[in-house]
């Protein structure tokens, strides 16, 4: 595998500061497992400083959850990327399927976050996936090849400098993951994406239910460069196993 295998843990909005403490001194003390593979974890904004103070030197590196699109100004609520470089963060993730969901995200905008992410030096985490009902219907070529094309109008240079995360909805916190041959089948179809646009090498990490249980057989696939994890990253040992399944 010639591409730096990433694995990143997503806490979601989990965590309080004496949790994280023992959740960060634990990843602290064990990335060594994890080998050559590169290791992160996107916190909840209030807790940036803290994973900055307790990873700093590790070889852990830490993000948020979401960027704005704006730079800065009248924007109540919303969290710049320089605010976010201000804190060390190497990471943003944009348009997690929470968020599309929820929040109403279109794929241009989550663009147009990976963007304002990339102007601050941060690498652009940006998630891509079908829900059971586009699966259901054959679509999920189309699903994703329409999430995708914002990003890749953004050129070969900005999608050098990011990641892709392909999560199926359906495989988001159900305990039902994606068999090895799904992911990689969706995977070479995102390869093939960032291929055409002159950036094969672009790193994509598979999302939902990873566990140290299933991560050895979706990392053995040729186009799955890592992982990104939601509810085993929230303890310490399950996300450390799953990284070195990778290694
Ligand atoms: O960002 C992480 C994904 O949404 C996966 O979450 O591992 O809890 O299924 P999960």
């Amino acid at each position: 595998h010639t591409r730096k295998r990433l694995v990143m843990g997503n806490w979601k909005m989990h965590g309080s500061l004496a949790a994280n403490a023992a959740l960060l001194a634990g990843l602290a003390a064990g990335a060594a497992r994890a080998g050559d593979t590169q290791l992160a974890v996107c916190v909840p904004f209030p807790y940036l400083a803290q994973a900055q103070a307790a990873l700093a030197g590790t070889p852990v590196s830490w993000g948020a959850q979401d960027v704005s699109v704006h730079a800065q100004g009248a924007y109540t609520g919303e969290v710049a990327a320089a605010m976010l470089a201000d804190f060390g963060c190497a990471w943003a993730l944009c348009g997690h399927s929470e968020r599309r969901a929820m929040h109403g995200e279109s794929s241009a905008l989550v663009a147009a976050k990976a963007a304002s992410a990339l102007a601050a030096g941060l690498t652009p985490v940006v998630c891509v996936g079908e829900t059971l009902a586009d699966r259901d219907a054959g679509q999920v070529e189309c699903v994703i090849g329409d999430q995708l094309d914002p990003v890749l109008a953004l050129g070969a240079e900005a999608l050098a400098r990011m990641v892709i995360a392909y999560e199926p909805v359906w495989a988001i916190g159900t305990g039902r993951t994606a068999t090895p041959e799904q992911a990689q089948a969706v995977h070479a179809f995102i390869r093939a994406a960032l291929t055409r646009h002159g950036a094969g090498q672009t790193r994509i990490l598979y999302g939902g239910s990873v566990k140290a249980a299933n991560a050895a057989s979706l990392f053995a696939q040729p186009d799955i460069d890592g992982a990104l994890v939601g509810g085993a990253s929230l303890v310490a040992d399950e996300f450390l196993d799953s990284a070195a399944a990778a290694a």
